[in-house]
């Protein structure tokens, strides 16, 4: 009975350590070096190469080792008869939080523009506006989206959410649906998009969608880089449809040397640190699913596979 982790882009030690914390009596292996794949049949997986859980023939169960699933989805050989859990952290929710504080108090306090003028050599004061005249949409309304939007509202900024089924958040207009997605975008300041990436939400993030936003709206994307069609982006800054973006995912990623958005002034880069798993804060929750699927017992934080989230 073993657990296999399976994973490109992360580094897999420190989750071994974690969970062997947890419980040391563990089997715990590392692909590809598994001692029996028929042995598998829990697996944890990050951008798992496509096809390789076709090797696992007795596995009956898959974590994803993020909060997203998308790039369990993007394997087109993905065993998709199979239970698949994610994680959700509170660690994961309050680093999302801050990420997202940071980056809302940068252009509410117009950082932006005083990094432009001090390229410039220019002395010039701005007065910020109150916090309850600056609207902050918050485009999906799930664990992290959820989270940031109700800790944003305690700091007194107005906040509006939606999300594709109807919310209720302490302090947070919820919009829901297609129906009252304009409502939502007229009002939005800055816009910051937290939505899983699913057939419908890939591409959201578009020209069509930036010209409902107030002008000079600010954009801050810690979603996935596909949420983003990227020419439209370059577009709606040049045009000051939008005035700045934050941008922590990319549809490549690393983000290529020779990719407009680095040296571009309106737009800030930060390479997928918006909020970083911990193994040591997840691994509990990982060795109790583990434990739950060799019982046969329901699994925790077990993801919609229609839905993809
Ligand atoms: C990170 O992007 C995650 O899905 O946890």
């Amino acid at each position: 009975m073993t657990i296999a982790i399976i994973c490109t882009d992360r580094d897999p030690e420190p989750w071994v350590a974690a969970l062997h914390e947890c419980d040391p009596t563990l089997d715990i292996q590392v692909w590809p070096d598994e001692r029996k794949k028929a042995d598998v049949e829990f697996a944890l997986c990050w951008k798992h190469p496509e096809g390789v859980l076709r090797d696992y023939p007795n596995l009956r169960c898959v974590s994803s080792m993020g909060a997203g699933i998308d790039h369990l989805l993007k394997d087109a050989f993905f065993p998709k008869h199979l239970p698949v859990v994610r994680l959700v952290d509170p660690l994961l929710a309050q680093g999302m939080f801050e990420y997202i504080c940071t980056a809302v108090m940068y252009y509410f306090r117009e950082f932006d523009i005083y990094q432009a003028q001090q390229r410039q050599f220019c002395w010039q004061q701005h007065f910020p506006r109150s916090v309850t005249k600056m609207i902050v949409g918050m485009m999906g309304l799930g664990q992290l989206g959820g989270y940031s939007a109700k800790r944003l509202a305690t700091m007194g900024f107005d906040v509006i959410g939606w999300s594709r089924s109807q919310k209720v958040i302490p302090g947070v207009k919820a919009y829901a649906g297609e129906a009252q997605l304009d409502s939502f975008l007229c009002q939005a300041d800055i816009l910051i998009c937290l939505l899983p990436l699913t057939d419908q939400t890939c591409g959201i993030l578009n020209l069509e969608l930036f010209s409902k936003l107030p002008k000079g709206a600010c954009l801050v994307n810690v979603a996935r880089g596909e949420n983003l069609v990227e020419e439209d982006l370059l577009t709606a800054l040049a045009d000051g449809l939008l005035r700045g973006a934050c941008l922590d995912v990319f549809r490549e990623e690393p983000l290529p040397a020779e990719h407009p958005f680095w040296g571009h002034e309106k737009i800030l880069i930060t390479p997928h640190c918006s909020s970083v798993t911990d193994p040591r804060s997840v691994a509990p929750q990982i060795v109790q699913n583990y434990r739950l699927m060799r019982g046969s017992m329901p699994l925790l934080n077990q993801v919609d596979m229609l839905r993809g989230y």
